[in-house]
C-alpha cells in the first residue's frame, strides 16, 4: 500500500536542499508548497521545479502562508535563521509535524561537528516550539547535490530521530517516497549525532573531492 500523501509546506525551500526534496516529493503525489521569507521568490522557485516537472504541482507563497496550509512541515534554513522563524511561525505549527532538515553549524567551520549548549538544532526548535508540534529530525544527511536530478536513485539511509512515534512514521514515509531507507534512530536527544554527521560528510566530500557522501546502515534485513 503506498504511504500516505500530504500537503507539505518546504520552509526555507528556495535554497539548496528544498527544491529537490519538493520536486521528488510532488513527482510522487503529495501537494508541496515552497516557502520563503518572499512570496515572489516562493513562486520563482516553485515554477522553476514545475517546468521541471512539466506539470503544475508545487505552489510557492510566504513561510507563513506555507505554515498555515501544511499537514506537515519540513524545515531548511541556516542554522542562524531557525530560532528567529520558527518564533514567528510558532503558532501557526501548533498541533502539526514539523521535519527539521536544519542543523547546528559555526560556518565557517562547517566540516566540524557542533553541538550547541542545547544539545541540537532539532531540541532547541522542539524546546522553543512546545510539546504541540512533533518534532522530528530527517534528511539532515541527504545532501542537496544527491536530490538534484530525480534520476539518479538515492543510495544512502535516512536516519529519522523523534520523540512521537506516528510523526517519525510520517517521515519514514517521506524517506521511502524518495527511493531510500527511512531508519528509526532512537529519540529526539539523538539528532545531535546526525547533526553532527553532516559536518563529518561535508570534511569526507572535501578530502575525497566529492560531491554527496552519503551513510547506509549495515545489518537490517532486506
Ligand atoms: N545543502 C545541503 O546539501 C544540506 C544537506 C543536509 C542538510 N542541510 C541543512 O539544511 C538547511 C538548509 O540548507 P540549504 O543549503 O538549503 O540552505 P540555504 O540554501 O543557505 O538557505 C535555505 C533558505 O533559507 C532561507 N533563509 C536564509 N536566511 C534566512 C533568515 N535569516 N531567515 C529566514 N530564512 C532564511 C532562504 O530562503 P528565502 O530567502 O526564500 O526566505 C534560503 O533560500 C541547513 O541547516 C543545512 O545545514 C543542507
Amino acid at each position: 500500500m503506498p504511504n500516505p500523501r500530504y500537503t507539505l509546506a518546504i520552509l526555507g525551500g528556495t535554497g539548496n536542499e528544498g527544491p529537490g526534496l519538493a520536486l521528488r516529493w510532488a513527482q510522487i503525489g503529495h501537494k508541496v508548497i515552497i516557502g520563503s521569507r518572499q512570496a515572489e521568490k516562493g513562486e520563482r522557485v516553485a515554477a522553476e521545479i514545475n517546468a521541471r516537472l512539466g506539470a503544475e504541482w508545487v505552489t510557492g507563497m510566504t513561510n507563513e502562508d506555507a505554515a498555515r496550509a501544511c499537514e506537515v512541515a519540513v524545515l531548511t534554513v541556516p542554522y542562524a535563521a531557525q530560532n528567529p522563524l520558527l518564533e514567528n511561525l510558532k503558532d501557526l505549527l501548533q498541533g502539526k509535524v514539523l521535519i527539521n532538515v536544519t542543523v547546528a553549524m559555526q560556518p565557517p567551520k562547517v566540516a566540524r561537528a557542533y553541538i550547541p549548549p542545547e544539545g541540537s538544532a532539532c531540541e532547541q526548535a522542539q524546546a522553543l516550539l512546545g510539546p504541540d508540534v512533533r518534532v522530528v529530525a530527517a534528511f539532515q544527511n541527504v545532501g542537496a547535490h544527491n536530490l538534484e536530478d530525480p534520476e539518479h536513485p538515492l543510495d544512502c539511509d535516512v536516519l529519522i530521530c523523534g520523540d512521537n512515534k506516528e510523526a517519525k512514521g510520517i517521515a519514514i514515509g517521506l524517506a521511502e517516497d524518495l527511493g531510500t531507507r527511512g531508519i528509526d534512530a532512537g529519540p529526539l536527544v539523538n539528532a545531535k549525532v546526525i547533526e553532527g554527521l553532516t559536518s563529518v560528510l561535508i570534511g569526507i566530500n572535501i578530502r575525497y573531492k566529492i560531491p554527496g557522501a552519503g551513510i547506509r546502515i549495515t545489518g537490517l534485513p532486506a
